[in-house]
């Protein structure tokens, strides 16, 4: 058994972000650099609650409800608090939208700076009391040439945002980013406290085995979903697709986009919009599907192409490998 020794030379976020920054030359000032230094603060800050939560009573319920009417969890709380307090600090952002907060923030004028960060600050609510894979998930937009920062920053298709990423508090933490050019996966060395480039480059396999719907909801499920499901649970030749829903996008995700295969939150008969939030659910994880070579679509609609009319607004998601997504919505095309 040959074995490698252990590498000295670690590439950690930072000094990959900076050394795409110097690539882009003048044309980069630092700012979006700053902002990406300051949300993985954000993200180790959260991850250290995530591990300790069970033993500082960071479990069960903070006693308010959100916007969406979902009951807020301690941790959901403190991971909003985290990030707004974080991002104003950075001096970076204009506009902030939270799933947590009602209202968009706009910054003061002393802290403004050029970007506008759309975030879910803890993705998997339900899954936080059993320890399960959650996340954090976020986009960002520049403002526009002419603004200050006004929501009209941010009710903008998804395509024209210049970052998106996701950290999964998972076994580790993963923070996984792309700021246009491909999708990169970092892992927390927590005795460095320092994301490690561990995942390069990630490409989503252009066909999975893999199917991830809350197929509970099967009754309420239009025609289109129904049929395909069926489809790769009954294939007239080969073997039927495994069944993979943790009912944590960000970790429904990752997974998909490591190994393949096609996730799923469609609107149905119940949910007329979906459940999934667009602008700090779908979009990040539109742009980074696409970054990674794979599709996103509503069923009939390019998800990144929505243009989106308020910051809570739902739709229907569907995301994963090229060919996996594409069986789809020929279904949809179809059965119209
Ligand atoms: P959040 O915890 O941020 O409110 O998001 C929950 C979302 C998402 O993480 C997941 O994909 C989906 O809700 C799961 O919904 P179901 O429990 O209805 O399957
Ligand atoms: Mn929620
Ligand atoms: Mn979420
Ligand atoms: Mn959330």
């Amino acid at each position: 058994v040959s074995e490698q020794p252990p590498s000295t030379d670690l590439i950690t976020l930072s000094r990959h972000v900076m050394d795409d920054q110097l690539r882009l030359g003048a044309a980069a000032t630092g700012d979006l650099t700053l902002l990406l230094i300051a949300i993985q603060v954000t993200s180790k800050f959260i991850a250290t609650n995530v591990r300790k939560a069970r033993l500082i009573n960071l479990v069960g319920l903070a006693g308010e409800t959100n916007v969406q009417g979902e009951e807020q969890k301690k941790l959901d709380v403190l991971a909003n608090d985290i990030m707004v307090n974080a991002l104003r600090a950075s001096g970076k952002t204009a506009v902030l939208v939270s799933e947590e907060l009602d209202n968009a923030i706009i910054i003061e004028e002393k802290n403004r700076g050029k970007y506008c960060v759309v975030f879910d600050p803890l993705d998997g609510s339900s899954n936080i009391d059993a320890g399960v894979n959650i996340g954090t998930i976020f986009g960002i937009y520049p403002v526009r040439p002419d603004s200050d920062g006004t929501i009209g920053d941010v009710l903008r298709p998804g395509s024209e945002m210049v970052a998106a990423g996701y950290t999964m508090y998972g076994s580790s933490a993963n923070l996984v980013l792309s700021t246009g050019s491909g999708v990169n996966g970092y892992t927390l060395d927590a005795a460095l406290g320092e994301f490690i480039l561990t995942h390069p480059d990630i490409k989503i396999p252009s066909r999975g085995k893999i199917y991830s719907f809350n197929e509970g909801n099967s009754m309420y499920f239009y025609p289109p979903v129904t049929n395909y499901l069926n489809s790769i649970k009954y294939p007239k030749t080969g073997s039927p697709y495994s069944a993979r829903y943790i009912g944590s996008m960000v970790a429904d995700v990752h997974r998909t986009l490591l190994y393949g295969g096609i996730f799923g939150y469609p609107d149905d008969k119940k949910s007329k919009s979906g459940k999934l939030r667009l602008l700090y659910e779908a979009f990040p994880m539109a742009f980074l599907t696409e970054q990674a070579g794979g599709v996103a679509t509503t069923g009939t609609k390019r998800i990144l192409d929505i243009m989106p009319t308020s910051i809570h607004e739902r739709c229907s998601v569907f995301l994963g490998s090229r060919d996996d997504v594409q069986d789809l919505t020929k279904f949809y095309a179809s059965e119209r």
